[in-house]
């Protein structure tokens, strides 16, 4: 079967749009104002509501929201920013984006899959200028110890939040510890718009070199001429299109109110893997995670060591249960073989037996009870297994 046949019985992750949506993306058509009017307006007022941040910029990717951190944090060539591998390319890339050197952390350990902060502090030079942590999965890094990092050093923080949308770390969000919070809005995430994403600051000043960068370095918005408000502009920086269009806006604000019930419905799907899956050799992670409120954005679990991760992904999915590995390290990747790095056995041994299993708002306890089967199955079906 062609590749692009394939009706999977049980995704990796299924979409959970209904009427609301193309209610709001047909609103917009009405209104026929495409692009930075009221649905993004409103969508960063709610927004930065939700997560308790003053400030917030929709654009139109958690990409485009770290490179705009990386650049308003004033990192530029010859400095470096520490970044786990575990992680999606796009973590490591903003930093290459601004002419700067990512330096690798290692992660704590199959338990807790976050960078660590003392391998943090082992790759600290003078050319340190900043850290990008990511709360892999939707599980806040252990803030307390990066924030003590942070002053100690001296060093800007810039949060990934592509995975932690309403994940607390001691009853805080995600997004408001460091000097910038980016989010994705991709369509796997746990809110989805397509393309999309945000970018949280509590300084004003953040706020603003970000809103300049997000549109060319123009001082005033189309939508301000349109309505007569200016009728020229200045540009004061060489910045970007990282605008983010209405009909995405509009759809975030549904699944920005859909977000605590979608939450609460992965967190149950998660539970309920973790007790099916207790007493198997297959190792779980964040399930004596203290202090963190995650907020489940995927399912890894970790593979004994010898078993062959590609043979158990092919099992499964001839039933027809899709797959995933979050993530490949980014430091083995050919086009990074130039960064020189310390060791990192631990991103190296749990990037070889990671394995994603569906999970998305609505996967039924019987569905999970299928993977679980076929997993275990596709585990069991080789030698010595
Ligand atoms: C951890 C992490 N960071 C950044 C990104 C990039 O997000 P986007 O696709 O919105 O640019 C992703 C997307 O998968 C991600 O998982």
């Amino acid at each position: 079967m062609n590749e692009k046949d394939i009706v999977w019985k049980i995704p990796l992750f299924d979409l959970n749009f209904d009427v609301r949506e193309k209610n709001a993306v047909n609103r917009v058509l009405d209104r026929a104002w495409l692009t930075m009017g009221p649905e993004n307006i409103a969508f960063e007022n709610k927004f930065s509501e939700f997560c308790g941040s003053p400030y917030c910029l929709s654009v139109n990717s958690c990409t485009a929201a770290l490179h705009l951190a990386v650049v308003c944090s004033g990192i530029g060539p010859g400095d470096e920013v520490i970044v786990p591998s575990l992680t999606f390319v796009a973590t490591a890339n903003a930093i290459r984006y601004a002419g700067a050197t990512p330096v690798f952390a290692d992660v704590i350990s199959a338990g807790i899959p976050l960078i660590d902060p003392e391998s943090i502090v082992n790759v600290i030079t003078p050319k340190t200028k900043a850290i990008i942590i990511v709360h892999y999965a939707g599980y806040p890094c252990d803030m307390d110890a990066i924030l003590a990092i942070t002053k100690r050093y001296n060093l800007k923080l810039i949060e990934d939040c592509a995975h932690s949308p309403g994940a607390k770390w001691k009853g805080k969000d995600t997004g408001t510890f460091g000097d910038f919070g980016c989010f994705s809005f991709f369509s796997n995430k746990n809110m989805s718009m397509g393309e999309g994403g945000a970018i949280t600051t509590n300084s004003e000043e953040n706020f603003q070199k970000c809103k300049f960068m997000r549109s060319h370095g123009m001082t005033t918005l189309t939508l301000d001429r349109h309505k007569g408000h200016s009728y020229t502009y200045d540009v004061v920086a060489a910045g970007y299109n990282y605008r983010l269009d209405e009909m995405r806006a509009a759809i975030g604000l549904v699944q920005l109110e859909k977000l605590p019930q979608s939450n609460a419905l992965r967190k149950d799907a998660i539970l309920y893997y973790r007790k099916a899956l207790s007493g198997t050799p297959i190792e779980v992670p964040f399930v004596n995670y203290q202090n963190a409120c995650g907020v489940d954005h995927i399912m890894p679990v970790f593979l004994a060591d010898g078993v062959i991760r590609e043979q158990v992904m092919a099992y499964m999915k001839s039933l027809g249960i899709q797959t995933s590995i979050h993530y490949p390290c980014i430091h083995q990747f050919t086009d990074f073989t130039g960064y020189s790095h310390t060791p990192l056995p631990v991103t190296e041994n749990l990037s070889s037996r990671v394995l994603t299993l569906p999970l998305f708002p609505g996967l039924t306890s019987v569905q999970i009870d299928m993977v679980v089967d076929a997993l275990l199955g596709g585990i069991h079906a080789q030698k010595n297994f």
